[in-house]
């Protein structure tokens, strides 16, 4: 609502780019993009991204999911720039009537994709990572904590963490974008 007021011209104080981002590796070719609710945003600027630097998107997949038809955003951000896109939705109210993760299953059983790319609520992602494991995907997923400081002082984004080295990751520093298999869902 604050940056809402603002009008073009305004001046705000902007501290970053902070944190991790996703890295696409330039080997990987089938790319499959998945999208729980208003996780779907940092996937447009990727895919934005990614076009604008001519990146071939003809094998990327986005699979947008969520509750009602309203939730489902963004799907035209896609098609404008030539991606194939799927929905779904948990009440049937448009695209497929099932949880997103179902397709995303079904199109890794048909092909294998490269990496995968998640960004949704957590047990969406919980349920990403465990189909990337089941057919030894990369994985990358977006995830969002409770954020004060943004630079690693006020610990409040706090994951668990899979690794030896770390019982905790910071979501802030060390993410927000992580390997899937890194993270303690
Ligand atoms: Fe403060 Fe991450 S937001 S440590």
């Amino acid at each position: 609502a604050a940056l809402a007021q603002h009008k073009t011209g305004d001046i705000v104080d902007v501290l970053g780019p902070l944190g991790s981002g996703f890295i696409i590796p330039s080997r990987a070719k089938r790319v499959y993009v998945v999208a729980g609710g208003v996780g779907v945003a940092p996937l447009v600027f990727l895919v934005s991204d990614l076009h604008r630097k001519h990146i071939d998107l003809a094998g990327y997949q986005v699979f947008i999911g969520g509750r009602t038809q309203e939730d489902l955003l963004c799907s035209n951000e896609f098609t404008d720039l030539g991606v194939a896109v799927l929905t779904t939705t948990d009440d049937g109210s448009a695209g497929d009537h099932c949880l997103v993760t179902h397709p995303l299953d079904k199109a890794l059983d048909r092909t294998l994709a490269d990496v995968i790319v998640a960004c949704g609520p957590m047990n969406m992602l919980a349920c990403v990572a465990g189909i990337a494991e089941k057919y030894k995907v990369a994985c990358q997923v977006s995830i969002e904590t409770m954020m004060a400081c943004g630079m690693g002082a006020c610990l409040g984004c706090a994951v668990s963490s899979r690794t030896e080295t770390q019982h905790y990751l910071h979501a802030c520093m060390d993410g927000p974008v992580f390997p899937a298999e890194v993270l303690k869902f």
